[in-house]
C-alpha cells in the first residue's frame, strides 16, 4: 500500500529525526585523526555534559544502547561481584540477564511491571547488608515497556540514608533529553544513554556518564574489556579523538541535536514533554483504558503503554492503524506482547504531531472494534490547550468575541 504524506513514527524509540539532524549528516567524511575531527569530537564531548547534567566526563560509543549497558559493567565490576537490581519490564531483565552473562550475581527484586524500582526495599536491602558485598544498586530510569519512570532521587537517598558504598548505575536510554535527570545532583556513578529517542538521533551512538566514584570503581574492576574501556576512550578524549574509528556522521549529527536541546532549552524541553505525557493519558482515560503505570508518581513522559480491553489483540489494532494511517505503535515487548501497545511521545514532537498520533489511535480503535468510550482527542486537546506555554493576551480573545 503507498502512503503520502510523512509517515508517523510514533514508537518509543527511534523517533523522528529532525531534517535539520538529517541536513547535519549529509556531509562528506573527515579525517577521524585531522585537526577538523579533533574540534568536532571536542565539541560533542563537551555539549555532552548538560543534557546528563554532569560536569564530569561523557564517552561515546559508536554502539547501540546495549554496548553502553554491557560497558557500565565491564568497567566497574569484578567477577562474582554482587548488585541490586529491579525488575521493572523487558529491559531491566534484558539488563540483568547481561550482568548474570558476566559472572556477576544479580539480586533481583521481583516487580509486575507497572511500578519502578522501590526506594524503601533498596533501603531494606542494603541496610541488610552489613558487609557491602553489593557493588552496585542498578536501575533503569524509564522502563520502555511499561511507560513506568522510576524514582532515581528517592534511591539515591535511601543508598545515603543507610551509608551504603554501592555504586548507582541508571539506565536513562528513553529518558535522556525528555524528562529531568540529573547525573551529578542525584550521585549517579554511571548513567547510560542512546542516541535514538530524546536526543533525535538516528540509533548507532550511546553514552556513559561517569562520576568520579566510577573512574576509581574502574581502577579495580577485573572484568575483561576492551572495545569498551573507559581509560582507552578518555586518554584520546581529551584532545577531541577517539581510540577507533568513530561514527563520524553520527556526530555531526549529534552535535546539531545538541545545538537543538540547547536552543529550545532543557527546561523547556522536560515542560514539553510532561504536557504530551499528560493529555497521552487523558486520551487513554477518556477512552476508557487502562494505563500499565499504575503509581503516578512514576508516569513516564516520553511514552504511554496501554493495555487492551480482554480478548482484543494489541498488535491487530496496530497493524490496523499502520495500513489505514501509516503510523506506526510500539509492540508489546516480551510477556506484554499483545495485550499492550505503547504511543512514543518523545523526542522531535510537537502538539499537532501528538494530535495526529492520538487522532490516529481513535480511528484505528474504532475501525478494529476495541471497545471504548469517544473523546479522546477531545481530552487530549482539552489538556493541551490549559498547559500551553503561550498565554493569549486578554485584548485579543475580546476582540474576537465582540
Ligand atoms: C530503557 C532501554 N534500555 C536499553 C535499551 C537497549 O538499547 P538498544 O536497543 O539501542 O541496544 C533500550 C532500547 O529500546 C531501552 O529502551
Amino acid at each position: 500500500m503507498t502512503h503520502s504524506g510523512r509517515h508517523f513514527l510514533q514508537i518509543p524509540g527511534p523517533t523522528n529525526v529532525p531534517d535539520r539532524v538529517l541536513r547535519a549528516m549529509n556531509r562528506p567524511v573527515i579525517d577521524h585523526r585531522g585537526p577538523e575531527f579533533a574540534r568536532l569530537g571536542a565539541e560533542v564531548l563537551e555539549g555532552l555534559r548538560p543534557i546528563f547534567q554532569t560536569s564530569g566526563p561523557v564517552v561515546i560509543y559508536p554502539a547501540s544502547g546495549t554496548g553502553a549497558w554491557e560497558a557500565a559493567i565491564v568497567n566497574t565490576l569484578s567477577p562474582g561481584d554482587r548488585v541490586l537490581m529491579f525488575e521493572a519490564g523487558h529491559f531491566s531483565n534484558l539488563w540483568r540477564d547481561i550482568a548474570r552473562r558476566m559472572g556477576i550475581e544479580v539480586d533481583y527484586v521481583p516487580g509486575n511491571w507497572r511500578r519502578g524500582a522501590s526506594p524503601t526495599e533498596t533501603e531494606t536491602r542494603l541496610a541488610q547488608d552489613k558487609t557491602h558485598s553489593i557493588k552496585a544498586v542498578m536501575v533503569v530510569h524509564n522502563e520502555t515497556s511499561t511507560g513506568v519512570t522510576s524514582r532515581i532521587a528517592e534511591i539515591r537517598c535511601s543508598m545515603n540514608n543507610v551509608g551504603h558504598p554501592a555504586l548507582l548505575m541508571v539506565d536513562t536510554i528513553s529518558s535522556l533529553g525528555s524528562m529531568d535527570y540529573r547525573h551529578d545532583d542525584w550521585e549517579v556513578d554511571v548513567t547510560v544513554g542512546g542516541s535514538q529517542k530524546g536526543l533525535m538521533l538516528p540509533p548507532g551512538l550511546s553514552f556513559n556518564a561517569i562520576s568520579e566514584k566510577g573512574l576509581a570503581a574502574n581502577k579495580n574492576a577485573r572484568l575483561p574489556r576492551y572495545y569498551w574501556d573507559w581509560q582507552e576512550m578518555l586518554k584520546p578524549n581529551r584532545a577531541g579523538f577517539f581510540p577507533y574509528t568513530p561514527a563520524t556522521n553520527l556526530i555531526y549529527a549529534l552535535r546539531e541535536a545538541l545545538l537543538m536541546l540547547q536552543e529550545e532549552g532543557l527546561a523547556n524541553v522536560f515542560r514539553r514533554h510532561a504536557r504530551h505525557g499528560e493529555a497521552t493519558r487523558a486520551a487513554v482515560r477518556a477512552w476508557g483504558l487502562e494505563l500499565v503505570c499504575e503509581e503516578p508518581r512514576e508516569y513516564s513522559n516520553s511514552l504511554t503503554a496501554v493495555f487492551m480491553p480482554q480478548g482484543h489483540d494489541a498488535d491487530r489494532l496496530r497493524e490496523i492503524i499502520l495500513q489505514n494511517f501509516d503510523m506506526s505503535l510500539g509492540t508489546g515487548l516480551s510477556k506484554l506482547a499483545g495485550r499492550v501497545f505503547r504511543i512514543g511521545h518523545l523526542g522531535s514532537f510537537n502538539d499537532l504531531m501528538l494530535a495526529g498520533t492520538l487522532s490516529g489511535i481513535e480511528m484505528g480503535l474504532q475501525l478494529a472494534g476495541v471497545p471504548h468510550k469517544p473523546g479522546g482527542v477531545t481530552a487530549a486537546l482539552s489538556s493541551l490547550i490549559s498547559s500551553h506555554k503561550f498565554s493569549v493576551p486578554e485584548e485579543a480573545v475580546s476582540s474576537h468575541t465582540r
